[in-house]
């Protein structure tokens, strides 16, 4: 640092002739420029960019103990130094930026896509309670899921565990209680299989849509435009409802504007697919209860891993948020919310929750037999990851994670890690965290 100002010398005489000290911009130019190179990881195979909490970097160990034969991490210079298949370690990482020099192919998506989570339709629509696909990705290399691989998601949601798997190339089912679930599970797996000519659509198509939904009398010969039409209208008929910054565009222009967006992430995806030669998996989208899950025979120890997330006690309405979109659709609520977990009010208790309350006793009845289930479902050696979180209620902390955690084992399975991953940013002041338990059928 000893140069700061010395290198202009000449110029940075007063006329005084006295010496001018280098300008506040200057400093800091030249700071951050000699700051950059203890920074910025340098090598082959560095850290990626978004990597910042703890939890990343035990996220970044699993996904290397599994996607390598050996694996170092220096966490220090933030790189790792790696032994297996470079090339396959290249398309499948989710922690590292470059690997054997060469960029990955989730940092080429997340520079493509401009974010770390919303790429390929994981954006769709604002789903409550969703999953960080990043995460899901990395628990499919952490359990060393090959290409012949079947994962499921019985609290499936609106599909980012299906939608993440379907990317990598990997086979799945995805379940879920809610039909709103299920529509945005299945559009976002249709819509990486659809031809690009069916997403034509010229303004005045979308501005008569737009008005053909509003008044109940859309129609369209294909499942998926008819759905894909209603979802992004839901999700504009909610954001106008959230807040006033939309009223410029108007209903039509906001519609005009997500379904762009959407053509847009087809463009991109596809782009990758080409780019890397990649090979998409349709997922199974089915709308079901877990608790009545060992109905379907067929699926008896039919999974090599299940990567879920069941609703946290209490933390969001999930149906209710959807409400325009049911009321749309004549789906009765009530019915919905009569099967989802944590929000029954009355059923059968067995004795050992005597003494909780009703809801509470309900929730963690519903989450045990759903963690047999699961078992059921799974293979021997199958993996499970289930993430959950605690929520405070009336000052009261519902321990969802350590209950969940004597679940799994009473179920039978084996207990191999928690990582506990902060939610920095989380507008639901309830939930502080999540913990990702992961572990496996004897
Ligand atoms: C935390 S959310 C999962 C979100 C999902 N990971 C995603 O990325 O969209 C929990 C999900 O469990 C579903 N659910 C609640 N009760 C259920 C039940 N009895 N059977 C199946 N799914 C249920 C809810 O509809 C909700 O979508």
């Amino acid at each position: 640092m000893k140069n700061v100002g010395a290198k202009n010398n000449k110029e940075q005489m007063t006329m005084f002739g006295t010496y001018e000290f280098p300008s506040f911009e200057e400093i800091i130019e030249t700071y951050s420029k000699e700051f950059t190179n203890y920074v910025t990881p340098k090598g082959d195979t560095v850290f990626g960019f978004w990597m910042q909490t703890l939890a990343d970097l035990e996220f970044l160990d699993l996904e290397l103990e599994g996607l390598t034969e050996e694996y170092k991490i220096d966490p220090v210079n933030r790189k790792a130094t790696l032994k297996g298949d470079i090339e396959f370690i290249r398309l499948r990482v989710a922690h590292l930026e470059k690997v054997g020099g060469k960029t990955t192919l989730y940092t080429d998506i997340v520079d493509t896509f401009g974010d770390t989570n919303a790429y390929a339709f994981h954006n769709l629509y604002p789903y409550k309670g969703k999953f960080y696909p990043r995460i899901v990705r990395t628990l499919i290399n952490t359990f060393e899921l090959k290409n012949n691989a079947l994962v499921l998601d019985p609290f499936n949601g609106s599909g980012t565990a299906t939608h993440e798997a379907s990317l990598m190339g990997i086979r799945s089912v995805g379940m879920d209680v809610t039909p709103m679930g299920v529509v945005l599970s299945e559009l976002k797996n249709a819509l990486l299989f659809i031809d690009e000519r069916k997403l034509d659509f010229h303004l005045q198509d979308l501005i008569d849509i737009v008005q053909e939904v509003e008044n109940k009398k859309w129609k369209h010969h294909n499942p998926v435009i008819y759905k894909l039409m209603l979802a992004i209208y839901f999700d504009t008929i909610d954001a106008f409802a959230r807040t006033s910054r939309y009223n410029r565009k108007g209903k039509t222009g906001l519609f005009i504007e997500k379904f762009n967006y959407i053509k847009n992430c087809y463009k991109k995806i596809m782009e990758m697919k080409e780019k890397y030669s990649l090979k998409f998996e349709p997922a199974k989208i089915i709308e079901k209860d877990i608790l009545e899950l060992k109905n379907m025979e067929e699926f008896e120890g039919k999974f090599d891993a299940v990567i879920t997330s069941p609703p946290y006690y209490f933390s969001i309405d999930y149906v209710g948020k959807d409400k325009i979109a049911y009321d749309y659709l004549g789906v009765e609520m009530k019915k919905v919310e009569s099967k989802y977990l944590g929000m029954k009010n009355n059923g059968q208790l067995s004795r050992e929750y005597k003494n909780f309350p009703i809801r509470v006793a309900l929730y963690y009845q519903d989450l045990k037999k759903s963690i047999e289930n699961i078992f059921w479902a799974l293979k021997p050696q199958g993996k499970l990851a289930i993430i959950v979180g605690d929520s405070t209620v009336y000052s009261k902390k519902i321990p969802t994670t350590m209950t969940t955690k004597k679940f799994c084992e009473e179920a039978g399975f084996k207990f191999k890690k928690l990582i506990f991953n902060p939610l920095l940013g989380a507008r639901n002041r309830a939930i502080r965290g999540e913990s990702i338990i992961i572990c496996e059928k004897p």
